[in-house]
């Protein structure tokens, strides 16, 4: 059913909160995208093994996911890259960030459970950009919440138009298949012991066929046509615009587990999710179909390799046609980078890139020259793309030194890790001691372990006044220079030097925002 005349990449991330099978379900999309040959295995080959265990090995110390960043399957001829958004108990800028660099989203809810803190903190950031979300309720197959409840929570709680595209008979123990609303198709278990999908679906003429009656029980049959009736009359009907503009989500009931619903997702996406869309930039937007390569990195990552002082910047490309040793131009300094080997992910293999497409992610080896917010182009124009903010930290730490003859190092580490976007580094006017912040507490536990493996600095954080830090900007630089006479105590530098209110609290904030309506107060900051 894929539309004529449409590029062929899908680019979209997994939006969800720990434990509701985002990992279990990208393992069978790679699988059921032939991009892997058993879900779950990882081929090593030749050399390639020792680089991935390298990987792994940073992988495992700084309990994120660095080998997965971006997985590319191609199903049907369309290619389909996946981006991983780290799955912690936190969520830290990165993963608001890697939302920046897609078209679509999939919200994956755990049955038993609704809509988490974690998914709805991730919508939020997908409604900001207006990002189309499908969303995927998962585990079906054990005991859940009626599908109407969850239905109607998502609807509640996120604001959005749901529209069920299939619908389970019976959960948990009375599990009996999925029924696909659009296509009117019965999907069953294998009768043996796994009750997994084999792939076989019946094809039948509607919810009142009678052969329904020799697939399902009695019970079963009635409750799913008793459901799925007030279902199809009870939720808004399938509307294609209403979903691209991230009003409506279709919504397919499956089990990542036991394979049910996954190939249905995946044609859902081929279907319906967005090819790559113009890109917001300033002074203009750019089409992907223009010929030239223009694309933004949303994310750096430092010290792939520990032999080697190296970083990867993520770019994604906006428009053009990518060709492995182009050169683009740095918008803003005017450096001309050689892109001499790029990286494509295909599933856990790093390749060399030849080519590449809008909708595509490269990663581009560097030693520090480019960073999150970077727009590179082929051409010579100055255009920037707009949208990819830093956001205002929860958490403001003082970084503390064990061994106080590592200052040195310890800046180059934060500027680093800042560099990278997991976390914030601000310099206060007053006093010697930097301060990060982070908008979750766990990064402060990966910073601390990677501030020890990768640089070799034992540092600790202390509380410091502050809860969290504000942008400041206004029309008057007099205004500016007057508010930070009057609050050097709370004044900060960001790592751009851009000028930061640290304040002790939401009430002080609160006041001191409304004592000074001619300044700017702002929680994201964009990068000009
Ligand atoms: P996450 O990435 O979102 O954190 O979730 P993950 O896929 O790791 O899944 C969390 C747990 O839920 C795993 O169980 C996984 O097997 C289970 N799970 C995922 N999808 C389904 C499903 O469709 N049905 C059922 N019944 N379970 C599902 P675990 O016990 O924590 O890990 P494991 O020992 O099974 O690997």
């Amino acid at each position: 059913m894929s539309k004529p005349n449409r590029p062929d990449r899908r680019t979209f991330a997994i939006i969800s909160h720990p434990d509701a099978g985002k990992t279990t379900l990208t393992e069978k999309l790679l699988y059921f995208g032939g991009a892997i040959h058993l879900a779950g295995e990882v081929k090593a080959r030749g050399q390639n093994r020792r680089a991935r265990s390298d990987w792994m090995k940073i992988e495992q110390q700084r309990g994120i996911s660095v080998t997965s960043s971006v997985m590319t399957f191609e199903r049907d001829g369309i290619t389909f890259n996946l981006l991983d958004t780290p799955g912690h108990e936190d969520f830290s800028e990165d993963t608001y960030r890697t939302l920046t660099a897609v078209d679509s989203a999939v919200m994956v809810i755990d049955a038993a459970k609704g809509i988490e803190p974690q998914t709805r903190k991730l919508f939020e950031v997908c409604r900001l950009r207006s990002v189309p979300i499908i969303t995927f309720v998962n585990k079906v197959d054990r005991e859940g919440r009626p599908p109407f409840e969850l239905l109607d929570e998502v609807a509640d709680a996120l604001a959005l138009d749901v529209c069920p595209m299939s619908w389970p008979v019976g959960m948990g123990g009375q599990f009996e298949g999925i029924y696909d609303l659009a296509r009117d198709r019965l999907h069953r278990p294998a009768a043996d012991a796994t009750g997994a999908y084999e792939g076989d679906a019946a094809s039948v003429a509607g919810l009142g066929d009678s052969q329904l009656e020799d697939m399902l029980s009695a019970q079963g049959l009635a409750l799913l046509r008793e459901e799925a009736e007030l279902a199809q009359v009870g939720y808004a009907p399938f509307d294609e615009t209403a979903y691209l503009n991230g009003d409506l989500t279709p919504v397919y009931f499956g089990s990542a587990l036991k394979d049910f619903g996954v190939e249905q997702l995946i044609d859902a996406l081929a279907d319906f999710a967005p090819s790559p869309r113009p890109q917001p930039g300033d002074p203009r937007d750019v089409d992907p179909s223009e010929p030239q390569v223009a694309g933004f990195v949303f994310k750096v990552q430092a010290n792939m390799n520990p032999q080697h002082r190296d970083r990867v910047a993520f770019m994604r490309l906006c428009s053009g046609k990518f060709k492995r040793g182009m050169k683009l131009n740095q918008v803003g300094t005017g450096k001309s980078i050689a892109v001499h080997s790029p990286i494509l992910f295909f599933a856990q293999n790093r390749e060399l890139a030849e080519e590449a497409f809008p909708g595509d992610i490269i990663g581009i080896p560097n030693h520090g020259t480019l960073r999150v917010g970077d727009t590179l182009l082929e051409s010579g124009e100055t255009i920037r793309f707009t949208g990819i903010p830093n956001f205002a930290p929860e958490i403001l730490r003082r970084v503390k030194l064990v061994d106080p003859t590592k200052t040195k190092q310890l800046r180059t580490a934060l500027n680093d890790m800042a560099e990278e976007g997991v976390m914030q580094v601000f310099v206060p006017q007053i006093g010697s001691q930097m301060v990060v912040g982070v908008v979750g507490q766990l990064q402060l536990d990966v910073l601390i372990s990677r501030l020890q493996a990768e640089y070799k600095v034992d540092a600790a954080f202390e509380p410091s006044p502050w809860d969290t830090a504000r942008w400041i900007a206004s029309d008057d630089p007099k205004a500016i220079a007057e508010f930070e006479g009057l609050h050097r105590s709370a004044m900060a530098a960001d790592r751009d030097g851009a000028p930061v209110f640290m304040a002790k609290d939401a009430w002080e904030l609160n006041y001191i925002t409304g004592r000074f309506p001619n300044i700017r107060f702002s929680a994201t900051k964009e990068r000009h």
